[in-house]
């Protein structure tokens, strides 16, 4: 049987807490199920190893993943480290050179108690946000002209190729169509008169080839407001890569917190590996006392396995996680429990395998 071969990229403050706790869980299902293997391969970049080596990660480092048939990462960020450098040299790389161009980030309340808003429940919030993950606001062009001078100038371009736009769009019709919810497109036309112009044109123009799919499109202001006031709204979503960062933190918040918010970076044609992270970052204030929340990271072991084509498993492990964040038996701080990292990790193999 050939194992699963997968790089792990711990990073940063709690990110090798976290992702400790995801791979026990993937060595525990492969101990239980004698058809699956997994093989696993640490690579200790971040911003330690910039601070030792200069780089966030080492020049080969697209070579040396590109065989892997999955990328698990902690979260990269340190004070020390400007996070303009650990995001873009390292996650933002492999994101656009792997060209994981689907970030796909569930919204899903798992618990009705976990979410501030009032009288809703698992059935009003339960959206898939998709968020274009290669160009658009963080394509990294522009220019900064005259710096420090008095008459400085700095330019931040958006890049919406009709290839980009395409694409991601393409993929939350076929989304929408396959598991028959609504898709709503989230965009800011009315301000940005060229690239969400572009990009709402586009959505009706690839929509003509899904008439069965029903659509919605909302400017990001008002969707922000419904993503509070009436989440209901929401089936599958897609939206642009700045867009879809903000209003999936407004998802985490309605959903029990970034410990719970989990996004994939897919590449769907698999012509390189895809990457499984939590959304949360380092958390530096936190890091390094076993107390922070594993599920988003082991929410991300789920989704890893969904795509191997292992959905028994992805909903397994999922349903796991409901079952914990009901029974409140472990539950770390964020959470409202006393729980270490590794307790309640121990917690969901012990329900998953039992
Ligand atoms: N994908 C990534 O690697 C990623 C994402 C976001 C931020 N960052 C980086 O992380 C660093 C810290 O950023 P930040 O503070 O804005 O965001 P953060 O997500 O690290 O933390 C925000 C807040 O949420 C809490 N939190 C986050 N994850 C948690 C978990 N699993 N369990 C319990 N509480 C949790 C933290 O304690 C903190 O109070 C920065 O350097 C930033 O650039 C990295």
């Amino acid at each position: 049987m050939k194992p699963y071969k997968i790089a792990l990229i711990p990073g940063d403050g709690i990110g090798p807490e976290v992702v400790a706790e995801g791979v026990k869980v993937l060595k525990a299902i492969e101990e239980v199920d004698k058809n699956i293997s997994f093989s696993f391969t640490t690579f200790p970049w971040g911003c330690e190893y910039y601070l030792k080596y200069g780089k966030m990660m080492d020049e080969k480092a697209l070579d040396l993943l590109k065989d892997y048939d999955a990328i698990y990462l902690g979260a990269v960020g340190y004070p020390g480290v400007p996070d303009h450098i650990s995001l873009r040299d390292l996650l933002i790389k492999i994101r656009r050179g792997f060209d994981q161009y689907v970030n796909l980030r569930p919204v899903s309340l798992l618990h009705p108690d976990l979410t501030p808003l009032k009288a809703k429940s698992e059935k009003d919030i339960d959206m898939l946000v998709i968020r274009e993950n290669s160009e658009g606001e963080y394509a990294g062009a522009g220019e900064w002209l005259f710096k420090g001078n008095p008459e400085e100038v700095v330019l931040q371009t958006g890049v919406f190729s009709r290839k980009g736009t395409e694409r991601i769009i393409r993929y939350a019709y076929e989304e929408a169509r396959k598991s028959n919810r609504t898709l709503t497109s989230i965009s800011k036309g009315n301000a940005l008169n060229y690239s969400h112009v572009f990009w709402d044109q586009l959505f009706e123009e690839i929509g003509m080839e899904y008439p069965d799919v029903e659509t919605y499109s909302y400017l990001v202001d008002a969707a922000s407001l419904y993503f509070v006031t009436q989440p209901e709204r929401f089936g599958v979503v897609v939206t642009s890569n700045l867009f879809g960062d903000i209003v999936t933190d407004i998802g985490a918040g309605i959903t029990g917190g970034l410990g719970l918010a989990t996004g994939a970076n897919i590449n769907p044609e698999k012509s390189y590996p895809s990457m499984f992270e939590p959304v949360h970052g380092s958390a530096p204030d936190i890091a390094g006392k076993g107390a922070c929340n594993p599920i988003a990271a082991i929410w991300s072991v789920s989704q890893m396995l969904d795509f191997f084509g292992l959905e028994d498993w992805g909903s397994a492990v999922l349903q796991v996680i409901r079952e914990v964040l009901k029974d409140k038996e472990s539950l770390t701080a964020d959470l409202g429990g006393r729980a270490t990292t590794e307790e309640l990790g121990e917690y969901i193999i012990e329900k998953l395998i039992k």
